[in-house]
């Protein structure tokens, strides 16, 4: 049996934080798969001379970029140090469609979140969890918001004022990424033809979660001894 919730979705759709908060009430760990994709960005984006694919691979290795359990949290880090203060960074940010479209990287990036999902029950999200790195999750959920209440989110989540400017150029960010992420060749950002669609334009964060979490305990597939 396979415990794998898959929460995918466009960018600030909120999956992170839900997924977050989801996995604390079941007692999953929660695999934030877009952040391994950004730290693979800073790598490519620390190496000299062009983006060869094999060369951002190597350097992955052996910069040792990977998933770390912490005090029962999973935690990315990069040469061995945690890698969230360097992930986040608008470089980063515009960069990171380019090199997640990468089939090297992004096979690489499978291996690591099979690996973390054998330690134990995940709540994995990102683009393409439920379509291509576990099919066969019990429950998926594809989460989506209005683009300006996405963008509004993503100013609030980096303490930035959301006046009309900053919101279309944060809109029009979002939409770019969001059409990169749909239209690359492998493993696109879309609904799995099983996934529960979720609008959270007009949800407060509490109400998604409880909603997720409902799927969950509602999951004849996820029985058998686990804490949900
Ligand atoms: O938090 P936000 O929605 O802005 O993005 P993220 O989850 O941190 O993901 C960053 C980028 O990684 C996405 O725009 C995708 O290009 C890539 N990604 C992916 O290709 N596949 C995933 N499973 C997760 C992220």
């Amino acid at each position: 049996m396979i415990r794998v919730i898959a929460i995918d979705g466009p960018a600030a759709s909120g999956k992170s934080s839900t997924a977050g908060a989801v996995a604390r009430a079941i007692g999953f760990l929660h695999v934030d798969s877009g952040a391994i994709y950004r730290g693979a960005t800073q790598v490519a984006l620390d190496l000299v001379g062009p983006e060869d694919p094999a060369e951002i691979l190597r350097a992955m290795e052996a910069r040792h970029l990977r998933y770390d359990v912490r005090d029962g949290r999973v935690e990315l880090t990069l040469d061995g140090q945690n890698a969230e203060p360097v992930i986040r960074s608008p470089e980063v940010t515009a960069a990171v469609s380019r090199v997640s479209a990468l089939p090297l990287v992004r096979d690489w990036v499978n291996a690591r979140l099979r690996e973390v999902a054998g330690l134990g029950p995940v709540v994995v999200d990102g683009r393409d969890i439920g379509t291509a790195v576990f099919p066969d999750a019990p429950v998926k959920v594809y989460l989506v918001a209005m683009p300006e209440v996405r963008a509004t989110r993503r100013l609030r989540q980096e303490g930035q004022e959301t006046d009309s400017v900053r919101l279309g150029e944060e809109a029009d960010r979002l939409a770019r990424r969001d059409a990169a992420d749909s239209s690359r060749a492998v493993a696109p950002l879309k609904p799995a033809d099983d996934a529960v669609i979720v609008d959270t334009s007009a949800l407060g964060f509490e109400e998604q979660v409880a909603l997720i979490v409902a799927l969950v305990r509602a999951s004849p597939l996820l029985g058998g001894g686990s804490r949900v």
